[in-house]
């Protein structure tokens, strides 16, 4: 992720966007297209119906103080508002992946960069990038939590730090990023839910990351996920459970400097190993996995 991805976006039907494809850009919602609106009305409706029951209290209690389903895509700036007055946090759009070190920046200062664009009709249920339905539906209800807030704030200023240690403790923070913010399950007094926002921006894995038997869901240690490969191209091979917020929030106090020190001597598990150590919920059957080696 050392390019930005998005520069051909700079220029295209809906218009040109004159910035340079790491810089904030202007949210441009008049010029979506009614069938853009769709999608987003498309997507939204399908989630919130999924989620009921699957989702934490949290992340759907943020999507309705935003009136996410009030229709249409949501203009940035009226999200905005709430989150200022909730927890200092801000969207801002950008045209896609960002380079990492632009990237922590912003959630350092409790900006989260939203892609202004959107899938196109026959991507609804798969696309290989982020686009605005999974920045924004996935990752922002819950910045209006303040723990998680706090946590991503933390996240990010890790970031700029792993960024200067090295391309090491960077993959071990970004693993860090990829078990809780992108595919986290927290364990509720109702039950085990979803947090994480791959999955709540994903219609197959909301329902597999908890009903499937064939994934391992693992209690959360810090060291544990640092440690552990995950895969980009399938479902999760195993999910981390957190108990709380708060927990995950206060895995990130201490310096991960000798943390770091210590993974670079230990070999990384794959994804689907289970270890001795491990708080096992579920010990998936691995039915469907992948055969060939993981990232
Ligand atoms: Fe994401």
């Amino acid at each position: 992720m050392n390019t930005p991805r998005k520069i051909e976006h700079q220029q295209t039907d809906r218009g040109y966007v004159p910035v340079y494809a790491t810089g904030v850009v202007e949210q441009p919602w008049a010029s979506y297209s009614h069938s853009e609106h769709a999608v987003w009305d498309t997507l939204f409706q399908r989630q919130r119906e999924l989620l009921r029951g699957r989702a934490c209290r949290e992340f759907l209690d943020g999507v309705e103080r935003f009136g996410l389903g009030d229709g249409g895509i949501p203009k940035f700036a009226e999200l905005n508002t709430v989150l200022a007055a909730a927890t200092g946090w801000q969207v801002v759009a950008v045209e896609g992946l960002l380079p990492d070190e632009v990237f922590f920046d912003h959630l350092a200062n409790r900006r989260f960069p939203v892609s202004w664009w959107i899938r196109k009709p026959e991507q609804l249920d798969y696309l290989s990038e982020p686009d605005l339905f999974h920045d924004l539906f996935g990752h922002v209800p819950l910045l209006l939590n303040p723990v998680f807030a706090d946590y991503m704030q933390a996240y990010g200023r890790g970031g700029m730090k792993a960024f200067k240690i090295g391309p090491e403790a960077l993959m071990n923070l970004t693993r860090l990023y990829w078990y809780t913010v992108e595919f986290g399950l927290i364990d509720t007094a109702e039950g085990m839910r979803i947090y994480g926002a791959g999955i709540v921006s994903s219609k197959g894995e909301s329902v597999y990351s908890l009903d499937s038997p064939s994934p391992n869901r693992l209690g959360f240690d810090i060291e544990r996920v640092m440690n552990t490969r995950y895969r980009i191209d399938t479902y999760q091979q195993t999910y981390f459970v957190i108990d709380s917020f708060q927990q995950l929030f206060d895995a990130t106090g201490p310096d991960f400097t000798p943390l770091y020190a210590r993974l670079r001597q230990l070999p990384a598990h794959a994804a689907g190993d289970v270890l001795d150590g491990d708080r096992v919920f579920n010990r998936g059957d691995r039915a469907g996995w992948a055969t060939d080696a993981d990232s």
